[in-house]
């Protein structure tokens, strides 16, 4: 195969910081191909209400013309005074908000802020439900060994599904064996996105020989047999699996650092990596579902109808967008974006 054409996919998971940075990664995204972007809410400050969410995206569509931007707020604990979280949830739903993002405390990037225990969001998840937004989770436990984060969080997502059994729920950039088996035991209003790292590396390629500071990102990459479950996730064709890169841009220096900022800059390669990934497995029929499709279907969302083409030529990654060092930095790969 020297082509391959699908219907323009979208990316649920992204993080596009603040300040004059947004307008850079919001056009990587419309040149990596993507017709809709959800934006992650951990900004500095966070966004966190109507006019702040407004505001952000206003930003981030007059920077990336024909960028669609989905929008996502930071949850915070619930209020005291009952009734202002109704009237802060129902401007943001009024504001175009799609879902809220709730990071445990410390977890990542930007998450001091975060919530300790889940009956500190009750109120707030109980109206998400109601006002139908949808529930993004950074599913680690912050206090637990590194490697067993998200397996630790699958009580907290059990009790989650259990006690809204309307709410839409995304487990996000699922990478273990134990985060694919709790969402798929959750069923249909449960879904998971899987980024292109996940998918593509283990903690071998991190720390295995000399240390690469530009694979470390949250959840930490894991054992082999974890992404195996995550290829076996994303080839199944199931409407619950969709992308989410979770591209994190720091600056080169917040990386190649002690203290290295937790995050992959894969905007501008994960597609080539996805389409190259996926012809390797010989599953390229089941591409389109996963970057395309399910997402969309998930969030209620129409398909994209224009549609994007790879060719089979080569193309070498700019060692460096914008001071960061993206994934990938100087490689070449095989499929370019030549069409859409
Ligand atoms: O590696 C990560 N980086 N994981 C996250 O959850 C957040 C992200 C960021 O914002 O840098
Ligand atoms: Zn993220």
């Amino acid at each position: 195969m020297q082509h391959i054409t699908f219907h323009r996919p979208d990316d649920f998971h992204v993080h596009l910081r603040q300040g004059p940075d947004v307008g850079h990664y919001a056009r990587d995204a419309r040149h990596a191909g993507f017709a809709r972007v959800l934006v992650m809410p951990n900004t500095l400050p966070p966004i966190v209400d109507a006019a702040g969410l407004s505001g952000y995206r206003r930003e981030i569509e007059v920077a990336a013309p024909g960028l669609k931007a989905l929008m996502t707020f930071k949850i915070r604990p619930d209020d005291k005074n009952p009734g202002a979280d109704r009237i802060r949830l129902t401007a943001l739903k009024k504001a175009g908000a799609v879902a809220g993002k709730l990071y445990p405390e410390g977890v990542t990037t930007h998450s001091a802020d975060g919530i300790r225990r889940l009956d500190d969001v009750w109120g707030v998840v109980a109206l998400m439900e109601e006002l139908d937004l949808v529930l993004c989770l950074h599913g680690e436990v912050p206090q637990a060994f590194s490697l067993d984060r998200e397996k630790e969080f699958v009580p907290w997502l059990e009790r989650l599904r259990q006690s809204f059994p309307r709410l839409r729920i995304v487990l996000e950039h699922v990478s273990s064996a134990d985060g694919v088996q709790a969402v798929k035991d959750c069923g249909a209003l449960t879904a998971g996105t899987l980024t292109a790292h996940h998918l593509l590396f283990t903690l071998d390629d991190m720390v295995g020989g000399k240390l690469d500071p530009h694979l470390f990102c949250k959840p930490l990459l894991k054992r082999p047999e974890d992404r195996q479950a995550l290829l076996d996730a994303a080839f199944s064709g199931s409407p619950q699996w969709f992308f989410g890169s979770d591209s994190a841009p720091h600056a080169r220096e917040d990386k190649e650092a002690s203290l290295c900022s937790a995050g992959c800059y894969t905007m501008p390669v994960s597609l080539s990596l996805l389409v190259q990934l996926f012809e390797d497995h010989g599953v390229l029929d089941k591409l389109e579902g996963f970057v395309s499709r399910f997402g969309a279907e998930f969030y209620g969302l129409s398909q994209n109808q224009d549609t994007v083409t790879f060719a089979k030529e080569p193309w070498t990654v700019s060692k460096m967008y914008h001071n960061v060092v993206p994934l990938c930095s100087g490689q070449t790969l095989n499929w370019s974006l030549t069409g859409g």
